[in-house]
């Protein structure tokens, strides 16, 4: 046998920036970024510029990506953690300030709250739209009189319900920082997601609807958040007329490259296409898994998911993955753990709370392959192989 029929395998990247060895020839995936020779000329572009780190082309991506999300402006991150500690500190989180987020998301999302100084408060999600639901975070705000801000997650490429968390953040004076880390192109009555609250923050990581490799972004009506973000990842840089070795504030490196902002002015161009493949695999799937005992995804009326993940929902989460493994089907548990169950909040007080929706959409949860790569076949096999564990 020649070295090129050794099949060695490939390194698949998983959701959050962990890495597996998987065999070649493994059926259908869950993920599987697609990047042109767009990209790769953009790149190029870039490197023969020299100019690698910070630069125009990194203002080109933010002006483009502000443009599409109907935002003002745009900050570019090295990810969707930093872009989420850094628009937390520009909306003006203090030490100890307590922010309502939800417990059923990536660890990332209350993170950044801690790392922002601030105190993650928890309250449950709606069991049909997996985000925040707005009546338990009056119930939260019922108890609580230090809570000064919301991060709503639009999970899955779904926007939470931001007519209501909006209301509820203007009658209590509150912040709002969208995790719209899962949902670019997402759209609530009209109006994209990115623009809905004062600061929304994305991740450009490779599963994501567009990817940089790492990458990230804050987007932004409040030209004061903007200007205080801008100085956030560079050192706390005077972003005004000051010179680039004036300090105004603390500040960290959370800049992202230029070559990152090249792959990213490629992604946004085929974003629109990417979304609308996404959407013809979750209606398909709508329509041929319909009669089976499983929860379907949900689509509210004025919304427009983007279906990062499409996730059904049954009591026997885990023989059915098993099925579909059997038929070398990829899936996915976005998130086996909700954030309070986490380790690393054992030591969280706010932590302590009981959550029945999230814990029980952590139990019962699965995501079935969506991205743009899959093919009719692929799409096919799984749907087969979902009526296959329930027909059998
Ligand atoms: C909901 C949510 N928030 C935050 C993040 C953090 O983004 P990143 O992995 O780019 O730091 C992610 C990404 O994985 C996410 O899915």
């Amino acid at each position: 046998m020649t070295d090129t029929n050794i099949d060695t395998g490939t390194d698949v990247e998983t959701e959050h920036g962990t890495t597996e060895t998987e065999p070649a020839d493994t059926g259908v995936s869950i993920a599987d970024p697609e990047l042109g020779t767009d990209a790769l000329q953009r790149v190029q572009s870039v490197l023969e510029s020299g100019m690698l780190a910070d630069g125009p082309e990194v203002r080109a991506f933010e002006k483009s990506f502000a443009a599409y999300c109907g935002a003002d402006r745009a900050v570019a991150t090295s990810n969707g953690t930093t872009a989420l500690h850094a628009a937390l500190e520009a909306v003006g989180l203090e030490d100890g300030d307590a922010v309502i987020t939800s417990p059923f998301s990536f660890v990332a999302s209350a993170n950044a709250i801690r790392l922002a100084g601030g105190t993650p408060v928890f309250a449950d999600i709606d069991p049909e739209t997996y985000t925040l639901d707005p009546a338990d975070v009056e119930r939260v705000l019922g108890e609580r009189d230090d809570i000064v801000g919301l991060v709503p997650v639009h999970l899955y490429g779904l926007a939470a319900d931001m007519n209501a968390l909006r209301s509820i953040a203007d009658d209590h004076e509150l912040f709002v920082v969208e995790d719209a880390c899962q949902a670019h192109g997402a759209v609530v009555d009209g109006d994209r997601v990115g623009a809905l609250g004062d600061a929304a923050c994305f991740s450009f990581y490779p599963t994501k609807n567009m990817t940089t490799g790492e990458g990230g972004m804050i987007t932004t009506d409040r030209d004061d958040v903007a200007d205080r973000a801008a100085s956030f990842v560079n050192h706390g840089r005077d972003v005004g007329d000051g010179g680039s070795y004036e300090h105004v504030d603390l500040g960290h490196n959370y800049r992202l490259t230029s070559l990152a902002a090249a792959i990213g002015r490629a992604q946004l161009d085929r974003l629109p296409e990417f979304n609308r493949t996404r959407r013809e695999h979750a209606a398909y799937y709508d329509d041929q898994l319909d009669a089976l005992p499983l929860q379907t995804p949900t689509e509210p009326a004025g919304y427009r998911h983007v279906y990062h993940q499409y996730t059904v929902c049954t009591a026997e989460r885990d023989a059915l993955a098993a099925t579909l493994d059997d038929h070398d089907v990829d899936t996915g548990i976005y998130y086996e753990t909700p954030i309070h169950h986490q380790p690393a909040y054992e030591t969280v007080s706010t932590a302590a709370a009981t959550l029945p929706n999230a814990e029980r959409a952590a139990e019962t949860v699965l995501s079935l392959p969506v991205h743009p790569n899959l093919s009719e076949h692929d799409r096919r096999v799984v749907v087969e192989a979902v009526q296959d564990h329930f027909h059998s």
